[in-house]
């Protein structure tokens, strides 16, 4: 049986490519998901890939995951700092969660160094850049084996 995993998306990440270049580098959200895509395949994962600006759809998105896929990669954006709401959801989906950041949020902007999700994700993955959404996407592929 294949597995499938979703790879949800927060806040401003559809602005990647002319967002910050110089932190988030120059790569579009729709180039990150054609290299999911790939690796995905490779992996024999099944893969579901959204992005929302809103908190509540995330939320949504986030438990409709836990009834029907094997994990979760999750760059939740600033809300990653601040939804007591997606932690909540987490909390209640039953399946494995892997954060992920395009930056290493540590060497940031102080109010970055908390997160609300990674007391309950199983691993974080943070400053590689896009190439964090591959190794997080090995890491499920791991995961649900
Ligand atoms: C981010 C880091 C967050 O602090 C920020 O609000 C983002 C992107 C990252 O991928 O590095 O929107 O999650």
């Amino acid at each position: 049986m294949s597995h499938s995993v979703t790879i949800i998306n927060g806040p401003n990440l559809n602005m990647l490519g002319t967002r910050e270049p110089e932190i988030y580098g120059s790569e579009t959200l729709a180039d990150i998901e054609a290299k999911c895509r790939t690796l995905a395949g490779e992996l024999g994962l099944e893969l579901d890939f959204c992005q929302s600006n809103t908190e509540g759809e995330i939320v949504d998105w986030i438990q409709q995951a836990g009834g029907s896929q094997s994990a979760i990669i999750l760059n939740a954006g600033a809300y990653t700092h601040t939804s007591v709401a997606i932690h909540d959801a987490l909390l209640a989906c039953g399946i494995p969660v892997i954060e992920v950041h395009l930056s290493n949020v540590f060497q940031r902007e102080e109010f970055r160094h908390h997160s609300y999700i990674s007391s309950v994700a199983k691993g974080v993955i943070c400053g590689f850049g896009s190439q964090g959404y591959e190794f997080a996407l090995r890491a499920a592929a791991k995961l649900t084996n």
